[in-house]
């Protein structure tokens, strides 16, 4: 036998028992005649020790260990004289009998531990080893538990696991695609699908009426924190559902995976918000209800009174940031130099003080008097010791503004506890974004999102106002998933082509097989999508999914570990039929 145990296994009611273990040297201590190593694997750490007066070889040979060095020991489990209540073994430690080294190591580049000295380029690099950090493995066991309950759930309401391809046509969803080029085909490419998006649909068109997947999808746009160029989905469609149906059903799956994984409990149903209210009280569609601090409009209350920058301003906005209302000149300063910063980019910021003892203060009171002061405060239900902050200017971009400074004032006063756990559906989605650049029409979701019925009409007349049955499911300002009931009228969906931008040869050649398929008795459907990577994270209360994601990329789409993406041989190029012209270098 290999091992007769692991390293997270002994007990006090092992002491006694002759063992066999096998695993990585953690570290090693050396007192005088006494050598203790801290073995590692996946399941623990269990301390051993090599006493000089017992074997003075085996004591010997352990000295010449080093970190990560992988070994096998035998020996007697003994209880320890001084315990360590920190670790599950913390009671007990193997008094060696045989020592064999099963392969030496290099000298780790970082420390592996839980805190490790090792910065995120260098743990990249070396990310076989960063995973062996049990705060790193315990991410991934918290993702394999996750996808585990995801399987459990959805089985037991009868939804089946089908496999899409990977090399298919593209199917634009608002990024850009990746290509590969195709040998047998000269001059030709597959994209990597941004999402299963037009096969479930397909699935729902052959009668598999319930359909999920855990897939990798690909995107080529710019990342952040919570974006990878490949990512997981959690990907499902239903047919014969309507939104009620898909929201109560993906509802379900998010609170069975609080219970089982988390062991939180959600009794209520979540809150639903349409679109328009998250835009209007947190300018955001994914707004973070952990706490309140709703935006307060102000610009009727605001105009006429000689103040050109709020009487010229599209829209006025105030938070009410409680007990606040002591913020020195030195904080004031700070915030305004965050709103102005060049990502947010507000031209300024003004405050009111309501202080505790009943008096206002304001940087605007050169322009308002108390009374119009206190008439802010009380449209923003201000108290004693708040403070209000205000912006002002075009309505969406300063929307915008005033939500990084919300999330801001929320992260101060430490209301944006990461395992507190606020989850919410946002609904009645408009159908289009309008962009000005290319002055045409983008679909917000994708384009088979089906309007809202009582929309329809406005399709021509009032396109920016048609409403779609879509829904996003947002935890703690994050946005975990999104779908919509789908258009399955071949007619429909020629006339969404149409308003996008598509000619008829255009959507012929790009989803003719998907208008075609709708010709054969196609059921009404729908489903979502949740990031699977996001969800872990949020689940982990970690801030980038980079953590939770076994191989990730860095923030230029590289994994350094492997050196991809990189070049390829003349000949592979040549095989393919491909000339690279590199941009000139400047
Ligand atoms: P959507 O584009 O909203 O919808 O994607 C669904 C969810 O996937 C996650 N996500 C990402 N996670 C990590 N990195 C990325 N680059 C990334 N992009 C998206 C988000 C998002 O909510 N086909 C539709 C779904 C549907 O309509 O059924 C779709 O893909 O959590």
């Amino acid at each position: 036998m290999f091992r007769t145990n692991t390293c997270g296994e002994l007990r006090i009611s092992n002491v006694g028992s002759t063992v066999i273990l096998a695993g990585w040297v953690q570290r090693i201590r050396k007192m005088g005649g006494m050598t203790f190593v801290d073995l590692r694997d996946r399941y623990g750490i269990t301390q051993l020790v090599f006493n000089s007066d017992v074997n003075a070889d085996l004591h010997e040979a352990a000295n010449h260990l080093g970190r990560e060095f992988v070994i096998q020991v035998t020996g007697t489990v003994a209880e320890r004289s001084s315990k360590n209540s920190n670790i599950p073994t913390g009671d007990i430690e193997i008094i060696a009998s045989d020592l064999k080294v099963l392969n030496r190591s290099d000298v780790p580049p970082f420390t592996i531990e839980d805190e490790t000295d090792g910065g995120d380029d260098l743990r990249m690099r070396y990310r076989y080893l960063d995973l062996r950090r049990g705060s790193v493995r315990r991410n991934l066991e918290l993702r394999h538990r996750m996808a585990f309950e995801i399987r459990r759930y959805l089985d037991s309401k009868g939804f089946l696991e089908v496999e899409t391809p990977v090399l298919i046509k593209s199917t634009p969803e608002g990024a850009r695609d990746f290509v590969v080029p195709s040998r047998m085909n000269p001059g030709e490419f597959y994209a990597l699908p941004q999402s299963p998006q037009t096969f479930k649909q397909l699935l729902m068109v052959s009668g598999f009426d319930r359909y999920f997947q855990i897939v990798k999808c690909f995107r080529d746009e710019d990342l952040r924190a919570d974006r990878q160029p490949e990512f997981t989905q959690i990907d499902c469609e239903m047919s014969f559902v309507e939104q009620e149906d898909v929201l109560q059903m993906f509802e379900g799956l998010v609170k069975h995976i609080f219970k089982y994984v988390k062991d939180i409990d959600f009794t209520e149903p979540f809150p639903r918000m349409t679109w328009a209210d998250a835009m209007r009280l947190y300018g955001s569609d994914k707004p973070d209800t952990r706490f309140g601090m709703e935006f307060v409009e102000l610009k009727d209350l605001t105009v006429g009174k000689g103040f050109s920058v709020m009487d010229d301003a599209e829209y006025v906005g105030a938070i009410v940031a409680p007990g606040c209302a002591d913020y020195t000149r030195k904080q004031l300063d700070q915030l305004t130099d965050f709103v102005k910063r060049s990502q947010i980019g507000a031209k300024g910021m003004m405050w009111v003080k309501f202080e505790a003892d009943g008096s206002v203060k304001s940087s605007v009171s050169k322009f308002y008097g108390e009374d119009e002061l206190r008439a802010w405060g009380e449209r923003g239900n201000a108290k004693p010791g708040d403070l209000m902050l205000i912006l002002c200017g075009q309505t969406m971009r300063t929307r915008k503004q005033l939500c990084e400074l919300r999330l801001e004032m929320g992260s101060r006063l430490g209301l944006r506890d990461p395992q507190n756990f606020s989850c919410l559906w946002v609904v009645d989605f408009p159908l289009f974004e309008w962009d000005d650049e290319t002055q045409r029409y983008y679909a917000m979701h994708h384009p088979f999102t089906s309007p809202n019925p009582e929309d329809i009409d406005k399709l021509d007349s009032d396109t920016g106002a048609v409403r779609a049955t879509a829904y996003d499911m947002v935890v703690n300002g994050n946005e975990l998933g999104g779908g919509s009931i789908r258009i399955h009228d071949a007619k429909l969906q020629d006339k969404m082509f149409r308003l996008l931008g598509l000619s008829e040869e255009d959507a012929q050649y790009k989803f003719g097989f998907l208008m075609n398929a709708f010709k054969f008795g196609a059921p009404p459907h729908g489903g979502l999508a949740f990031g699977f990577d996001r969800f872990v994270s949020i689940l982990a209360g970690l801030d980038s999914i980079r953590d939770v994601i076994a191989f990730p990329k860095n923030n230029s789409g590289r994994d350094t570990m492997i050196d991809a993406p990189s070049r390829i041989d003349d000949s592979q190029l040549q095989e393919l039929c491909i000339d690279v012209v590199l941009p000139e270098e400047k």
